[in-house]
């Protein structure tokens, strides 16, 4: 079969690959009917997220059809539609049962303390072959995918694999409540997705900040106010739009590869520049751009730097942007002077998915208009370089892989 392929730092390719087979009872085969390709892929290929091992299949995000299932999976069977979760759970453990998915005691082959497992990432993870491919090994399938209903289109369901989740969670962690100011960091599709998920918890205003227009001016067909850092200086704008108070929350959708701005008000000086090297070198040892691909972002902490100077006091923050465990700088002298709170983590897919797919079955979000992009198989690793140099119309790449 085909499939998505890992080989290295700036390498990655299209190749012949053998089906995968159930290799325990908690097993499912699925055929992938769409993937999609995410900005956490970006880490692994630029170099911001190590620990990737030769080989592995990329991708977290799919729906499909069940073909075969192991023998202790007991709630689906050949012909089932699924959408499957990025992370991994059992449930069963104590993680498990309190909701706590991305933190299952079970699901990780390298043991309860090694923290999330999820499809297609590096060794700590796993490492697990990824979706995007023809068919995948579903480990722990009874947790880890959820049935669809005829109401519920692939296309709706690609962005409830890994996309829609995220941004709910994060607006979660964030503690978004009714009338609230809610800064959104990132127009990426997470961006996106919290700005609609913020609003669906009740935010007052939503305040979107990037450096890429076509992704701005898609936040603002949202209903959110857009800041350009390479512009205006993203803190001193929310402090202007908010009566000098700051944000009440923030969501950081960006993560370790956020950039610094080129140019306008916010630009570093020389001295925070050669502070941003640093953190790039600590993050990203090994890097491998080709020209203007594949290029770690320059500024693994300006995000929560940001996020931290516009909250209010007493503000709360909510990261789902993706830090490696080697990005070891954040502003926490600032952020306990204001007395924030600040909350993080990979989605807990399992337990925040369902009632998304309710809300898209029942019509009250259509997500398909935030897909900027559909290429097959045999295109993919063109749409995997016109997304890592955030070409416009390329926010969300979907991957029609089967019928
Ligand atoms: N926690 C989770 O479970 C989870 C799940 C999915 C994705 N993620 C993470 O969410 C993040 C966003 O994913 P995506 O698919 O939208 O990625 P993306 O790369 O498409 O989007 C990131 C956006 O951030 C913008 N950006 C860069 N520097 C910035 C800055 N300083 N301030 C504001 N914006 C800045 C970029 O221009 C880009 O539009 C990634 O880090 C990804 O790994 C986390
Ligand atoms: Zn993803
Ligand atoms: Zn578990």
């Amino acid at each position: 079969m085909k499939a998505v392929v890992w080989h290295g730092i700036g390498d990655i390719r299209l190749d012949e690959v053998d089906e995968p087979r159930i290799e325990d009872g908690h097993d499912a085969i699925v055929r992938i009917t769409r993937s999609a390709i995410c900005g956490t892929d970006l880490h692994f290929i630029r170099g911001t997220m190590s620990g990737m091992r030769d080989g592995t299949i990329l991708g977290h995000e799919a729906v499909g059809v069940v073909t075969e299932v192991g023998e202790h999976v007991r709630g689906f069977q050949p012909g089932d539609r699924v959408v499957i979760n990025s992370t991994m759970s059992c449930g069963a453990c104590r993680y498990c049962r309190d909701g706590h998915t991305a933190q299952c005691d079970v699901a990780n082959p390298n043991g309860p303390h090694a923290g999330t497992s999820f499809f297609g990432g590096p060794e700590a993870t796993g490492p697990v072959d990824g979706l995007q491919a023809e068919y995948a090994r579903i480990p722990w399938a009874q947790n880890t995918m959820t049935k669809l209903p005829d109401a519920v289109s692939d296309d709706q369901a690609i962005l409830l694999s890994d996309i829609f989740p995220t941004a709910w969670f994060g607006a979660q962690l964030a503690g978004v409540s009714r009338g609230d100011v809610v800064v959104v960091l990132g127009a990426g599709i997470v961006g996106q997705f919290s700005v609609v998920s913020a609003f669906k918890q009740g935010a007052g205003r939503v305040i979107v900040v990037d450096g890429v227009a076509d992704r701005l001016e898609q936040a603002r067909t949202l209903g959110a106010e857009v800041v350009d850092f390479n512009d205006d200086d993203p803190v001193a704008a929310v402090m202007e739009l908010t009566n000098d108070i700051g944000a009440d929350c923030v969501i950081d959708a960006v993560g370790v590869d956020a950039e610094r701005p080129a140019r306008g008000p916010a630009a570093p000086d020389d001295d925070t520049a050669a502070g941003f090297d640093e953190e790039v070198a600590q993050v990203a040892p090994d890097i491998a751009p080709q020209g203007d691909l594949w290029r770690p972002g320059d500024a693994p902490s300006q995000a929560s730097r940001w996020a931290v100077e516009m909250v209010a006091k007493y503000g709360r923050i909510g990261i789902i942007g993706v830090y490696s465990p080697l990005a070891e700088v954040y502003p926490i002298g600032q952020a306990m002077n204001k007395n924030l709170t600040v909350r993080m983590g990979n989605c807990d897919h399992h337990s925040v998915t369902p009632p998304l797919i309710d809300m898209v079955a029942a019509g009250v979000f259509d997500p398909t208009a935030l897909i900027t992009a559909h290429e097959t198989l045999a295109g993919v690793i063109d749409a995997y370089e016109a997304f890592d140099r955030r070409e416009p119309g390329w926010i969300k790449v979907a991957l029609d892989i089967g019928g």
